[in-house]
């Protein structure tokens, strides 16, 4: 018996969140097909034979692969002892956890090939708002630590413009911190906007709009000295298009701080890292849905940090100045990027 294998699988079982991929994995008919090759496999060919569409398959296989559940070799993915598998998963119940059970079916319907692109905050409120609430008692020291980063390139006085603000979890404590700044707070979702309209009626330099990142107002053109896309750039459905719209709205020599999971491009460095198979278990859910609406990129927290920096280090007009660990996360980098 392999009884490293058999310690993972005890591992998977008992994180309740990692279980949730086991189960969805297991109701898309993942595990069966895999069976039934026999052999390793890419994930192209098991696309093919679960009917699934492939970057929502890629982002869930890539969680089994790091938690070291799925074995990886040669861009293939196999089950390391189909006995210790079937004694773990297939003998014992599997379950989704509270918050995700009621997006399951429309999740799972996603998965298929003639399925809908994906869902929004709109659609699915509840999934990010979990997702972020695991976060909470961080909100206030990030927020600290982005205005300590900002006040070394901003005058006192900024104007800031945080794109995908969500429900505001930390846009508010983080225009608290920028009380002598105006902040504009804005996202896609009106849920999340009406959210962050409530819990933020005692913060008046905090302005909050419904928009769409890839459609911002004529009127906005060179308007801002700081933009902010927190845990936001791998969520959008057009990046490239996304960031014209940022540089367009951005004064020149002003800032954008993109803070993203550093989750690697590469599925082998994640091998072991249960950071990383949790960030792209939560991508499975919400991320993958989400950038792949509107037929959009799919990326999701697997595009990669290696993947992130080249994409920005390939905008016209902007320069990477640095790349930090907001209050020494583990979890995410935070790049500093100047307009020339
Ligand atoms: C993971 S959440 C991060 C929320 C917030 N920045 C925070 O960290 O608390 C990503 C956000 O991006 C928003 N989003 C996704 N696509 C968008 C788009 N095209 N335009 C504006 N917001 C978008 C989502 O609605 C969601 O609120």
């Amino acid at each position: 018996m392999n009884t490293n294998y058999l310690k993972n699988c005890k591992r998977v079982f008992g994180n309740s969140l990692l279980q949730s991929g086991v189960c969805l994995g297991k109701n898309l008919g993942l595990f069966e097909a895999l069976h039934g090759v026999g052999k390793p496999c890419d994930i192209a060919s098991l696309a093919h034979l679960t009917k699934t569409k492939e970057p929502y398959l890629r982002e869930l296989v890539f969680s089994f692969v790091s938690s070291g559940l799925l074995g990886f070799q040669n861009n293939e993915v196999f089950v390391p002892d189909w006995k210790v598998f079937k004694e773990v998963f297939v003998s014992q119940e599997l379950k989704y956890i509270k918050p995700f059970e009621d997006v399951s079916p429309i999740l799972e319907n996603c998965f298929t090939e003639k399925g809908p692109f994906g869902y929004g905050h709109d659609e699915a409120p509840f999934v990010m708002e979990f997702i972020l609430s695991r976060r909470a008692n961080y909100n206030v020291p990030i927020a600290k630590a982005l205005a300590e980063v900002i006040k070394v390139h901003a005058k006192k006085y900024a104007d800031v413009l945080d794109l995908g603000c969500g429900s505001g979890d930390l846009t508010i404590p983080f225009a608290k911190e920028m009380n002598a700044s105006k902040v504009q707070g804005c996202d896609n979702s009106e849920k999340a906007i009406f959210n962050a309209k409530i819990a933020s009626f005692d913060v008046p330099n905090l302005h909050l709009s419904v928009r769409d990142i890839h459609k911002l107002p004529e009127d906005w053109t060179e308007k801002f000295d700081i933009i902010l896309l927190y845990d936001v750039l791998h969520d959008l459905q057009f990046p490239n298009k996304a960031m014209k719209q940022v540089m367009r709205v951005l004064k020149k020599g002003g800032i954008v701080i993109i803070v993203d999971p550093k989750v690697s491009s590469n599925p082998s460095e994640n091998i072991g890292n249960i950071l990383s198979a949790e960030a792209l278990t939560y991508s499975t859910w919400w991320c993958i849905p989400s950038s792949s609406c509107n037929h959009g990129s799919g990326h999701g927290v697997g595009w990669g940090w290696q993947n992130k920096e080249k994409f920005l280090s390939g905008i016209p007009g902007l320069e990477i100045k640095s790349r930090v660990c907001l209050i020494n996360s583990n979890y995410n980098f935070a790049y500093i990027c100047k307009k020339e």
